[in-house]
């Protein structure tokens, strides 16, 4: 791992112990915050058992809906209700069934040109600054308490891959991103690093064997943009015995 690397690297047995892990950080920023409660979502498949059990009633009893707001931190260029669609699937298994309709903020893909994700990126952007209540980030108040994360074999996170200007952004908060380096080959729209750093704590979820070459380059800090992203709070990775790469124990 890097020398200045703030990761904190939670190894545990399986699939269903990562979601109870991950459910248990959510569960504990929902707690810190008696306010407003800001938590960005993520795709892929990593984050579904989680949100299965978050449509449990164990943990459903246990989350305070009314004032949990839920965020995407990117998002496939597809209609809404396409099974490609992140928040869309984020919805399915327990959004919809559990959350005010208020509190979910999906990124708008029904955009008046379907080849040009840069204007949902704009309308998004604009829908965070409005809830944060500022177009400026200031390090001293976080946008979201906690932002789930996955990692793609290419060392992508979000809709950040590897080579992308989108990386580099620092004065928008949400780009459009014309080209994925991996499937689903649909345009995305990402929040940048800046944006996804300004949050209480970090969590990617990075699980079964497959993602275990790229975790042995990422830990042997290879510039790559899963490693660029971190918290300015917390960071921490929950990596699963068949990722975990041999040098960490797997
Ligand atoms: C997406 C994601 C992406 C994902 C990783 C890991 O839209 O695909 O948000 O960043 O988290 O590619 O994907 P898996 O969880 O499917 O391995």
């Amino acid at each position: 791992m890097a020398a200045n690397d703030n990761r904190h690297v939670i190894a545990v047995t399986d699939g269903a112990a990562m979601a109870a892990t991950a459910a248990e950080h959510l569960l504990a920023r929902t707690a810190a915050n008696s306010g407003r409660v800001a938590i960005c979502l993520t795709g892929g498949s990593s984050p579904k058992l989680l949100y299965q059990l978050l449509a449990t009633e164990a943990y459903r009893s246990r989350i305070p809906w009314e004032r949990v707001h839920w965020f995407i931190g990117d998002e496939r260029f597809v209609p809404a209700d396409d099974p490609l669609n992140n928040m869309g699937m984020a919805q399915t298994i327990f959004l919809n069934q559990c959350a005010p309709t208020a509190n979910i903020h999906p990124i708008p893909t029904a955009t008046a040109d379907p080849a040009d994700p840069d204007r949902g990126a704009a309308l998004y952007e604009r829908e965070l600054q409005s809830f944060y209540g500022a177009d400026t980030l200031d390090q001293a108040r976080p946008l979201f308490d906690l932002v789930l994360m996955g990692v793609g074999p290419d060392g992508h996170t979000a809709s950040l891959f590897p080579g992308d200007p989108a990386l580099d952004e620092n004065a928008r908060w949400v780009v459009g991103v014309p080209r994925a380096n991996v499937v689903p080959f649909v345009p995305r729209i990402t929040l940048t690093l800046p944006t996804l750093a300004s949050c209480h704590e970090m969590l990617f979820e990075v699980s079964g064997r497959d993602k275990r070459a790229i975790l042995t380059r990422l830990f042997a800090g290879e510039n790559l943009p899963a490693n660029r992203a971190q918290s300015s709070g917390e960071t921490t990775w929950l990596v699963d015995r068949e990722a975990l790469p041999g040098d960490f124990g797997g």
